[in-house]
């Protein structure tokens, strides 16, 4: 029986734990080969040894030009050509603005935009020459609307939404489409900086009570599907589109 993925060739950033390794998870059940870029080598290399021959891992580092293009060259190598990238790998600082650290603010952008302004700019050959393709770029419900002691991760995340819509545009013509995935409040390690900035525990579950209609954060399970959507041929007329899935807090 075909799946949804048979045949994808995809290259994953950030997918060692987390939401990006959820993700893993769905594109090699769905069919798809698969490599994960990620600094972290222990996870990375543990989720490609538990998931089998359909997945690898590479380590590199977003920050550095020279890895970020080794990756998906490397990637592209392996897999040998790329259908679909999908740019998950981020960092999250918190803090009010007059007390916020311009090196962490310098570490948000380069982490969360320049990275995958270089990811596209690396990728776009090998996916045209697949005759077209998926980018797909993890933003935020954050980079939708901003609040307090997030501006900095918000202005990354808004950066990613516009980067998105504008690339999207670029690329029609190619047949790579190119779209971002929005989710609110997801149960990971990585909002611990935002934890922290709300109070502690206690303080963010009552915030989420208030604010997220559903009342609840979302598991990495409940994003996953979005992505193996649009790195699918099911998604082949939708492009320059950043998707909420936020339990109902925008709109
Ligand atoms: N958790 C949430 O509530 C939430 C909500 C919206 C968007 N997001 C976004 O989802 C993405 C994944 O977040 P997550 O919650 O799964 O957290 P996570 O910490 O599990 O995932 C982030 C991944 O990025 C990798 N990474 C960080 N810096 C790197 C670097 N310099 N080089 C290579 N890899 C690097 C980490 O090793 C990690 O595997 C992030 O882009 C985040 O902004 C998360």
């Amino acid at each position: 029986m075909s799946k949804r993925l048979d045949s994808k060739r995809i290259l994953i950033t950030g997918a060692a734990t987390g939401i990006g390794r959820a993700t893993v998870r769905a594109f090699v059940a769905e069919g798809a080969q698969v490599v994960i870029g990620d600094m972290k080598v222990q996870e990375g290399q543990a989720l490609a040894d538990e998931l089998g021959p359909s997945v690898s891992f590479l380590q590199f580092d977003a920050a550095q030009e020279s890895s970020i293009r080794n990756l998906v060259s490397d990637a592209a190598a392996r897999l040998g050509g790329l259908d679909v990238l999908v740019q998950n790998a981020g960092v999250q600082y918190s803090g009010k603005v007059e007390v916020f650290d311009v090196e962490k603010w310098d570490h948000l952008m380069t982490i969360n935009v320049r990275a995958y302004f270089l990811g596209a700019k690396y990728a776009i050959p090998h996916l045209r020459a697949s005759g077209g393709g998926s980018i797909i770029n993890m933003a935020s419900a954050a980079g939708k609307r901003g609040s307090p002691g997030m501006s900095a991760y918000a202005a990354s995340k808004g950066a990613v939404v516009l980067f998105t819509s504008a690339l999207a545009r670029e690329l029609a013509a190619d047949k790579i489409r190119v779209n971002a995935v929005c989710p609110g409040w997801v149960d990971t390690p990585f909002n611990a900086p935002a934890i922290a900035n709300l109070g502690g525990l206690e303080a963010q579950e009552r915030l989420i009570k208030t604010l997220v209609p559903m009342g609840r954060q979302a598991v990495p399970e409940e994003i996953a599907p979005m992505f193996v959507y649009l790195a699918s041929d099911e998604s082949t007329f939708m492009t320059a589109q950043a998707v909420v899935i936020d339990g109902g807090v925008t709109n």
